[in-house]
């Protein structure tokens, strides 16, 4: 026991060591593995965008080890906010506050307000607990691409460009937090994810809108092509499925479908299990688009899921995996 321990320790020392010196770490959270920099250091949070290439544009989220932290990195927060981060932090959620001047522009691109988040993964916590700054991280992909949910997924991604892959195991999430704006008179979800809008609306007791307003367009992850694999993806209604699986085969495709062990396929199509929930298909549908694509399948079949629960994120990843590639 005080061996294992011992051995944590070494990484996290060796964490806040690369950070300090303006290097990159990837860290498991409990949505997907982020690629961290110090969010002080503009050198450093340009090398995640390069890293990623991701326009500089495209604001990253600073991860927090403590509620109490947000005081320093944001202005005129909102009683919604307290609520919120008591209901769901440590977790997948990431607020949208008017920014502090510790919240560079680097990180920021240029914006009035800041992205922040505790997640909720030991590892990273005392990561980010001994480390005593905010660490920017965008998930540790490149952009547009399928957000990764294993250490293995970075290395096979990223490898040599990150000073350190911290490894915490599969996410138990699977898929990114939810992002709510609080900075408008209605709080609104930028981005569906880990945290459901059922609730957040129970916790609020209010409205919560759903999608950017107007002409925002803050957030990538609401780009049309996004957290894309190379196979094309097919998102159809559920009980077209055996039909549109046996239609693409027919047609010559290598074609995979996602689906739960309970539903009938077409002889000779291959099924990639996944869970029948939401939860469950949200925490393994992008390592089972990173397995299907190294596999070579040139289409993924899967049915429209419902909004409720965790619902509403997966069905948002899909169809942005499946919209039209730039
Ligand atoms: O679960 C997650 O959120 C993961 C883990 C690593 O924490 N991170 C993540 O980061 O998904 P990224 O960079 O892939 O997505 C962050 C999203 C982007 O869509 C970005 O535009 C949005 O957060 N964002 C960041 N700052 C913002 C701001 N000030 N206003 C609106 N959206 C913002
Ligand atoms: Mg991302």
């Amino acid at each position: 026991m005080r061996y294992i321990r011992f051995i944590v320790d070494q990484r996290i020392n060796e964490a806040v060591t690369v950070l300090r010196n303006g290097g990159l770490v990837a860290l498991p959270t409990e949505t997907v593995y982020g690629l961290g920099a110090d969010a002080e250091n503009e050198l450093a949070v340009r090398r995640i965008f390069a890293v990623k290439g991701r326009p500089a544009s495209h604001p990253l989220i600073v991860h927090l080890g403590d509620t109490s932290d947000v005081r320093s990195w944001a202005r005129d927060v909102p009683n919604t906010f307290y609520a919120l981060a008591r209901a769901f932090w440590p977790g997948p959620l990431t607020v949208v506050l008017w920014r502090s001047d510790r919240a560079s522009d680097a990180v920021t691109g240029g914006q009035d307000t800041v992205a922040l988040r505790v997640p909720d993964h030991p590892l990273t916590l005392e990561v980010l607990r001994a480390f005593r700054g905010g660490i920017a991280a965008p998930s540790a992909n490149r952009f547009g691409k399928v957000s990764p949910t294993t250490a293995e997924h970075v290395r096979a991604e990223l490898g040599s460009d990150v000073e350190l892959i911290l490894d915490g195991g599969p996410c138990s999430v699977g898929l990114e937090s939810t992002i709510v704006d609080l900075t408008k008179a209605e709080p609104r979800i930028l981005r569906p994810g880990g945290v459901s809008r059922e609730d957040i609306i129970r916790v609020l007791g209010r409205p919560v809108g759903l999608g950017p307003a107007g002409d925002d367009v803050r957030a990538p992850g609401m780009l049309a092509s996004h957290y894309a694999p190379r196979a094309g993806l097919l998102v159809v209604p559920r009980d077209t499925l055996f039909a549109e699986a046996e239609q693409r085969q027919a047609e010559g495709k290598r074609v995979a479908v996602l689906a739960p062990p309970t539903t009938k396929l077409p002889a000779g199509v291959h099924r990639h299990e996944v869970p029948g929930d939401a939860e469950g298909f949200a925490r393994e549908l992008y390592g089972a688009l990173r397995k299907l694509d190294a596999e070579g399948f040139e289409l993924v079949v899967t049915a429209m899921p419902g909004e409720e629960g965790l619902g509403l994120a997966v069905k948002d990843r899909l169809l942005k995996a499946a919209a039209p590639r730039g």
